[in-house]
């Protein structure tokens, strides 16, 4: 692989400090006004303001636009078939997304489309999406299943979203959401899932992550519990969506369970958020989610400032946020959760990046994975404030220009 070297960049980056970041650590974003960076066999090999070697053909001047490591979306359902849009002309006409879901619809309405979708379709349509965020910068994603509700459907999906990785430039990190939502009598839904769906992820995908929606006419929290403490047993850690629209007890329970994040918090209280600052789980915030569904958004200022471990994604979905924008989920987290574009800008990148375990990435330091976007901007506040285009002129995923 040929070396690639970066000439007169605003290189954020996001320095060295313990992970994650915390508090106003969020701020720093470790800027060299003007620097280079160099890259050989797909990792950081030195940055600095100036690297004294001579340029070759190959080389980049950024004329000092803005370098900075791709995004990683830390939360999405962008594995899917099928499409929402009737339902989102009622929702336009001021149905709630809980009502569409408990008619049989939201949820719903995808897992039958992506029942009647083979491995090969899903991965299809999961490429093309995975595609289109690697044009915006993302080149670090976690997609979920979910949509499957039943051992099946679920491996499926699964099965899918590693097709769709294969030979995709950036990395994939799937997530077992095998608490979505249910079919049929709850509580046989829940000892199926428990004695059946789990010991078949342990079998085909050990350690997986599994992920749960402890919501009004989804998971409760006495199910969510018994299915982490399961999954605990046999190795899966836990992540959990909740407070989406209801704040039922969950948030406590997940920090009990010592869950890696909770993700929504568009409805917890004070004490819940000040609970979580002083825990080891990331919060994670999806403001596109408000932004689609209702105009509620998680209180992302509170969280910085009682020290949490926050991060920040698209929640890419057919439902409730149909964007793999990380630029516009960074420009409503400012405009809607009080982050500043610092802040936004760490949630998204080193922090998302430790939230997956994957502290290799997420900053630019000599020996981590080269995966890096070059913004058109000179100023990353840019990144916040322009609305609806594509900010990034080149993304580096591996050390390789892969657009
Ligand atoms: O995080 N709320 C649960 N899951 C997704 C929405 C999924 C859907 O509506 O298809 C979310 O918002």
């Amino acid at each position: 692989m040929k070396s690639l070297l970066i000439r007169n960049a605003r290189i954020l980056t996001l320095g060295s400090s313990e992970l994650p970041r915390r508090g106003a650590e969020l701020r720093d974003l470790g800027v060299i006004p003007q620097g280079d960076v160099l890259i050989e066999a797909g990792r950081i090999a030195a940055v600095g303001p100036n690297i004294n070697i001579p340029d070759t053909p190959d080389t980049i001047n950024a004329a000092g636009r803005v370098l900075m490591p791709g995004f990683v979306d830390c939360h999405t359902h962008a594995c899917w078939a099928g499409d929402r849009l009737a339902e989102w002309e009622m929702k336009l006409r001021g149905v709630p997304y809980l009502e569409i879901l408990q008619a049989g619809g939201g949820i719903h309405s995808t897992v039958r489309a992506v029942r009647a979708s083979s491995e090969t379709q899903l991965a299809a349509g999961l490429r093309t999406r995975l595609d289109a965020m690697l044009r915006g910068g993302t080149t670090t994603v976690e997609v979920k299943s979910g949509y499957g509700l039943s051992t099946e459907a679920e491996l499926k999906m699964l099965l899918a979203i590693r097709h769709a990785a294969r030979d995709w430039p950036g990395l994939v990190i799937p997530t077992a959401l095998l608490g979505h939502a249910y079919e049929g009598d709850f509580e046989e839904f829940v000892e199926r899932t428990i004695t059946e769906t789990l010991p078949q992820l342990r079998y085909e995908f050990p350690g997986l992550t599994v992920d749960a929606f402890c919501e009004k006419g989804a998971w409760t929290v006495d199910a969510c519990v018994r299915l982490f403490e399961e999954a605990a047993r046999r190795g899966h850690p836990c992540r959990v969506h909740v407070d989406q629209f209801n704040s039922l007890g969950m948030l406590r329970e997940a920090l009990r369970l010592e869950a890696r994040s909770v993700d929504h918090l568009e409805a917890t209280a004070d004490a819940d958020i000040a609970l979580l600052g002083q825990s080891r789980s990331y919060g994670v915030i999806l403001p596109c989610t408000g932004f689609h569904t209702d105009g509620r958004y998680a209180r992302g200022r509170t969280l910085v400032d009682t020290g949490a471990a926050l991060a920040l994604a698209t929640n890419c979905n057919p439902g409730s946020a149909p964007t793999h924008s990380m630029p516009f989920a960074i420009a409503l987290a400012v405009r809607h959760c009080g982050l500043t574009p610092a802040e936004a800008i760490t949630a998204c990148t080193i922090n998302a990046a430790a939230l997956l375990h994957r502290n290799d990435r997420g900053r630019i330091e000599r020996g981590l994975r080269a995966d890096l976007i070059l913004l058109a901007h000179k100023d990353e506040r840019q990144l916040a404030y322009e609305l609806g285009g594509n900010p990034v002129d080149l993304v580096i995923c591996g050390g390789r220009v892969v657009g």
